[in-house]
């Protein structure tokens, strides 16, 4: 769980009189799911090649950017896509360094990309991104994602013909969503903050729009990995459910 921040509350009371704080927070993630739900039927009605389906789009279900923390907390080993697919210059990568910076009004997430990946320089070209979160069922093309580069193929797109991609168009950003059923989530993210990316490689991401497949829920189907840092990785198991020792962070749970 991440630090405490201003305006939280000390202590869960009885849920019949809210505070303010919590009130607030209630009505934030009400909008957002609002939100997310008003994108997509307005995108139903667009012409264009993005999401348009209403309840699916490429197998996913649309995610309340202001949850998007529960995927990210885990610390699952993810997959950056950038660039723009509208110019075939989309480029995917993995990543294991990366943390919730904030849960919401807005979103944060920080990462570590550094200057040394052909990513960098389309991330700090168009302050967009997608980080996707793969199933254990990907690891051994995620590991293999991870140790080539854009800069060793013909094309900027290359990897994701090398291991055959799915790349469906993002809601919000240019950069692809990655598709396939062995996808658990998908995060439209823009760049908030680069004061850490000159002297830790680390850019502070805002989810804008996110994306669940349904059938691969983390614990419902879906078993994310985690880098041990050296080449190998924990896999998703046992749930210790502590809900009720949580007392400071109910509105957290569903
Ligand atoms: C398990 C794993 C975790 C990785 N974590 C990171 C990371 O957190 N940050 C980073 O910059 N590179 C990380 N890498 C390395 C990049 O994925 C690798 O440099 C990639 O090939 C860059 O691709 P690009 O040059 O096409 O952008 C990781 C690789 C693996 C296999």
């Amino acid at each position: 769980m991440g630090p405490k921040r201003k305006g939280q509350p000390e202590q869960q009371g009885e849920t019949s009189r809210a505070s303010p704080a919590k009130q607030r927070r209630a009505n934030n993630t009400k909008k957002a799911e609002t939100e997310a739900e008003t994108e997509t039927s307005a995108s139903s009605s667009s012409s264009s090649s993005k999401p348009r389906d209403s309840k699916l789009y490429h197998g996913f279900e649309t995610y309340p950017p202001s949850r998007v923390f529960r995927l990210i907390e885990p610390g699952p080993v993810l997959l950056v896509t950038t660039g723009s697919l509208a110019d075939s210059t989309h480029n995917v990568m993995t990543i294991g360094f990366h943390m919730v910076m904030q849960h919401e009004s807005p979103p944060l997430i920080g990462i570590c990309l550094g200057p040394w990946d052909a990513s960098f320089a389309a991330l700090k070209k168009n302050r967009e991104c997608v980080l996707a979160v793969p199933d254990v069922a990907m690891a051994e093309v995620v590991v293999d994602i991870g140790n080539c580069s854009a800069d060793e193929e013909d094309e900027p797109s290359g990897k994701w013909q090398r291991f055959s991609l799915e790349a469906c168009p993002a809601a919000k950003v240019k950069a692809p969503l990655v598709g396939g059923s062995d996808v658990i989530a998908n995060i439209e993210c823009v760049v908030e903050d680069t004061k850490m990316v000159s002297k830790y490689s680390m850019w502070v991401l805002k989810p804008v729009k996110a994306w669940l497949n349904p059938d691969k829920k983390p614990g419902e189907g879906g078993r994310m990995f985690h880098h041990r840092g050296d080449g190998t990785f924990v896999i998703d198991g046992e749930v210790l459910d502590l809900k009720d020792r949580m007392v400071k962070w109910r509105e957290y749970q569903d």
